[in-house]
């Protein structure tokens, strides 16, 4: 089997794979949310790479990574609204969608008029935009529908088939989970995708926001109803019923369930497990924090589908923890995502 190539981001392989985007090609990158799959934003070949090496449809737009606010206004109409939040949350994990500008091509935005962007605050990916010198769209370096990746190993897992795609390798990416996504080319800002910069602080920022239910529709196509899902069927269950679920499973089953209050960084074991893991299940710990449980989710949702189960069951998580709710609504998202049928 072929592998793609891993990299330790040092300043050279960083300066190498900025020359790699000058020429046309595309490079995978850590960023503080999940990995990116990365090309110039205004080559036509580099964009058409990204979306066959996804297999991503045509018009489901892309973020166009930028420094800051300064190289964000080459790509997007600016406006005092979006000079407040990147004041705020730049560099971070809030994307700005806004009309773009002409220069803009098509291929970078599904035919649309309006751009997404965001600035983000990893130290690797930040180095690259340097190096590069403008903006770099990437969607999550995953194929289409499948978990986002939180590490090189997990973008090369998924395309183990690329041996030419270089893949920076930052390390974990620390948040996990992908960025809030905010549009601004509506007269009311709507939150077109839940992440760690909560509706709340938007809100706090620009006044009026509204929330609309995003489902398979218009307003941001990679928002789909099923995304983020693993291979095996995957169902979020409360902590009795997974006991129940084990007792029935005549196959192999993977768990994620929740660390027991009392014990956090424990085992994970409990009445639930308590006859150990044998062959038919295999039980993965998750944290009951959620800035932990965001960060460990995807990998989690990754070790579980490779030991090939019938079905994962996770542990529903906690719904009444209001210290870090506007997190855990995000991570509801995702789980929602992950579980829905096809
Ligand atoms: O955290 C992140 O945002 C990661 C890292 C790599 O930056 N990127 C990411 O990209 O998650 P992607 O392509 O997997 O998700 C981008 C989301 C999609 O739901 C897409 O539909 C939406 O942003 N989006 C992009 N451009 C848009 C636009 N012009 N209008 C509405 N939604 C847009
Ligand atoms: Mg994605």
């Amino acid at each position: 089997m072929t592998v793609a190539r891993v990299v330790p981001a040092t300043d050279a392989a960083v300066r190498d794979a900025a020359e790699e985007l000058r020429r046309g090609g595309v490079v995978a990158f850590p960023t503080e949310t999940v990995y990116g799959l990365g090309g110039d934003t205004f080559n036509a070949k580099a964009l058409a790479t990204i979306y066959r090496l996804k297999g991503r449809p045509r018009e489901n737009p892309l973020i166009a990574h930028v420094l800051d606010a300064a190289q964000a206004r080459k790509v997007a109409a600016w406006d005092d609204r979006a000079g407040r939040l990147a004041e705020r949350f730049w560099p971070g994990p809030l994307t700005i969608v806004l009309p773009k500008t002409p220069a803009v091509p098509a291929a970078a935005t599904g035919g649309r008029g309006t751009v997404a962007v965001r600035a983000p605050s990893h130290p690797v990916a930040r180095a690259l935009l340097e190096s590069f010198g403008g903006a770099i769209s990437a969607p999550s370096a995953n194929r289409s529908g499948h978990v986002s990746p939180t590490s090189a190993a997990h973008v090369a897992a998924d395309f183990a088939d690329e041996p030419d795609l270089a893949i920076l390798d930052g390390g974990a990416s620390p948040l996990g989970i992908e960025s809030t996504v905010v549009s601004l080319a509506s007269d009311v800002p709507a939150v077109l995708r839940p992440g760690a910069v909560s509706v709340e602080e938007l809100r706090d920022t620009l006044g009026r926001v509204d929330t609309p239910e995003i489902d398979a529709q218009d307003a941001s196509p990679g928002t789909t109803r099923r995304h983020y899902a693993p291979r095996a069927r995957t169902e979020i269950v409360d902590r009795e019923g997974i006991r129940e679920r084990l007792r029935r499973a005549s196959g192999p089953v993977a768990v994620l369930l929740l660390h027991p209050p009392d014990e956090d960084g424990g085992s994970g074991e409990d009445s639930a497990t308590s006859e150990g893991e044998d062959l038919l299940r295999r039980v993965i710990p998750m944290p009951r924090d959620a800035t932990a449980y965001a960060a460990r989710l995807y990998a989690a949702l990754r070790e579980a589908d490779a030991t090939g189960p019938d079905v994962i069951l996770i542990e529903r998580p906690p719904t009444d923890v209001p210290i870090d709710a506007p997190l855990w609504s995000a991570i509801h998202d995702r789980l929602r995502r992950a579980t829905a049928e096809e």
